[in-house]
């Protein structure tokens, strides 16, 4: 019997219909003051609806906390019902796991707690559970001039984005989120509300930087913060690689140069059916740019096509894709696509191989709005790889490249024959590969990928540590989802 079934039994709910289930999680809601969102009303529209329009899951019930303790209620009626509950905050999720990646749970959906709070003094954040980046990066800076390392979407939420890792634009030179992170107030299954950083629960500290989405509801996170340069360089650089031997020769530059490029350089490859480019930020101004870009301009012929100086929210407007930059409650931006993720090291002349003969011959007859990202993650002088890996559960800090691969359709459904394009250029990638040299982020996950699978690919050698604080904390896995931790047997 699982431990649902277990619990179902122990209050006599066995026999309980959907529809009484939801009567009896309405009650108690209602019973313990929690607001909800009530189904038909606009509000339910918005909350229900996912980023990622592909994966449409229906609640059982959207409660919408305004207090921790609110969050600690709606975390009791679910545990007292046998209903899986999840958090949600900015709703980005590739595989819709803030609604719970499938039908049926309880959405606790945290957007209406976003306050954000600079100790001008101390230079340290307090920033509600349920608050967007866009909104976090222009309060920190209106409030002191001050900022962490985050992701690029203004309206990602900080939950999700940081529980798992947190990579952007700046993370070369400053790390990823979760490097920022000093502390949280985190709601746990039992649905006591308890605090940790490095000094006070340390193990679920750990666990909640890299799998938080397990282990509990954040209500409120914790942030030490930095004072940006007054100049920084966006870059954009076009690579025309014709021919497969040119994209071999272009990829095999940048990966040499990649290894111990500058830290103050934040690069990608953004790679489109139509063009290949280098672009990103450089912590310094365009001559600074120039200088540490040279080596790499001169073996891949690249040429500049933007060379931008500007200041601190003018690089996270851009890279935040013109979006206004302070998103709170109503969002209402949307897409329909697939996705996964890879992390790998420097690869060798036959993966390279592999990758450039998948991208001509196949990827490039793909006709649809589809992308990839190849982030500089690590390398010797990235602040990631730099970062103590024993910190935190966040498992692949080693890793040179990140790729994420985005398939997406304007209107209408994804097709069910369009699910081959990322997996196949994921597998050629890694044919040669031994399973022990590639990871996934979570952050970008592939939807499609069984539990079990999924456990290792993205949390790896920290799975089994993870697991076993799972059991301790959440042995009936209440905050389940389809690719979260599972406790240990
Ligand atoms: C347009 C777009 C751009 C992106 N850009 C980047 C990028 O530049 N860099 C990058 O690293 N990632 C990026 N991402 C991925 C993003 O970081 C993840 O999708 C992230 O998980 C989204 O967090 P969320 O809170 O918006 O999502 P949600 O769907 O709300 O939550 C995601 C997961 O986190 C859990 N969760 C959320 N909040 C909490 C909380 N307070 N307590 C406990 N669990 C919580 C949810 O239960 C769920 O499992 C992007 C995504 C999109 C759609
Ligand atoms: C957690 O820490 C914050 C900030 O130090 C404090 O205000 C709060 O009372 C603590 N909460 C718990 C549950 O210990
Ligand atoms: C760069 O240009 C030179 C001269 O045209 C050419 O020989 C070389 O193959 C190019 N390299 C790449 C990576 O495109
Ligand atoms: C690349 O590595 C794989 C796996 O170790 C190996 O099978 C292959 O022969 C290597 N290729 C080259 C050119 O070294
Ligand atoms: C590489 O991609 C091709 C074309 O989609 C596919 O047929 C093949 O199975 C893939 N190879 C591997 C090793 O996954
Ligand atoms: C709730 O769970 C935590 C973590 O397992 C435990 O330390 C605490 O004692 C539990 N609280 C109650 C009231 O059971």
């Amino acid at each position: 019997m699982s431990s649902f079934a277990a619990i179902f039994a122990l209050l006599g709910l066995a026999a309980a219909s959907p529809f009484e289930k939801q009567a009896a999680l309405s009650a108690c809601l209602s019973a313990s003051s929690v607001p909800t969102s009530a189904p038909g009303t606009q509000d339910w529209k918005l909350d229900a609806s996912p980023y990622n329009l592909r994966l449409n899951y229906t609640p059982v019930a959207i409660s919408v906390p305004t207090t921790a303790e609110h969050v600690q209620n709606a975390v009791a009626c679910a545990a007292k019902l046998g209903i899986r509950a999840n958090a949600k905050c900015g709703g980005h999720s590739y595989g819709s796991f803030g609604l719970g990646g499938e039908d049926g749970h309880l959405t606790i959906e945290l957007d209406r707690m976003n306050e954000v709070v600079l100790d001008t003094a101390t230079g340290n954040a307090r920033v509600q559970g349920g608050a967007r980046l866009g909104h976090v990066a222009s309060e920190l800076w209106t409030q002191g001039k001050r900022a962490f390392s985050h992701g690029t979407c203004p309206g990602v939420g900080v939950g999700g984005h940081t529980l798992h890792g947190g990579y952007g634009v700046s993370s070369h030179t400053k790390g990823l989120a979760l490097d920022w992170l000093i502390g949280a107030t985190v709601v746990l299954a039992n649905s006591t509300i308890v605090n940790c950083s490095e000094t006070e629960n340390p193990d679920l500290f750990w666990a909640v930087r890299g799998a938080g989405s397990s282990f509990g509801v954040v209500t409120e996170f914790r942030f030490k913060t930095f004072a940006p340069p007054e100049k920084l360089t966006i870059f954009v650089a076009a690579l025309r690689w014709g021919t497969e031997e040119r994209a071999l020769a272009g990829m095999k530059a940048v990966q040499e140069f990649a290894l111990d490029m500058p830290q103050e350089l934040n690069m990608r490859l953004f790679m489109t059916p139509r063009f290949i480019n280098l672009e990103g930020l450089y912590y310094g101004d365009k001559a600074g740019m120039q200088a540490a870009l040279a080596p790499l301009i001169a073996k891949t012929n690249a040429t500049f096509q933007l060379q931008q100086e500007g200041g601190w929210l003018d690089q996270v407007k851009h890279f935040g894709g013109g979006l206004p930059l302070d998103q709170g409650h109503p969002y209402d931006y949307h897409e329909t696509f697939n996705s996964a993720s890879l992390y790998t090291n420097a690869l060798n002349d036959t993966q390279l191989g592999d990758f450039v003969n998948y991208w001509f011959k196949y990827a490039k007859t793909n006709k649809r709005d589809w992308y990839v990202h190849i982030d500089i993650h690590g390398g010797k002088n990235s602040a990631v790889a730099k970062g103590d890996a024993a910190a935190a559960s966040y498992a692949h800090r080693d890793y040179l490249f990140m790729y994420l691969f985005y398939d997406r359709v304007d209107k209408g459904v994804f097709p069910t024959s369009g699910f081959g394009h990322i997996q196949n250029f994921v597998s050629n990638i890694t044919a040669t590969l031994p399973s022990t040299e590639w990871g996934r982020y979570i952050n970008y996950p592939d939807p499609s990928i069984d539990q079990q699978t999924a456990q290792k690919n993205y949390w790896g050698p920290n799975l089994a540590k993870l697991q076993a604080i799972k059991k301790e904390i959440d042995p009936s896995d209440l905050f389940h989802y389809p690719q979260g931790v599972l406790p240990a047997a």
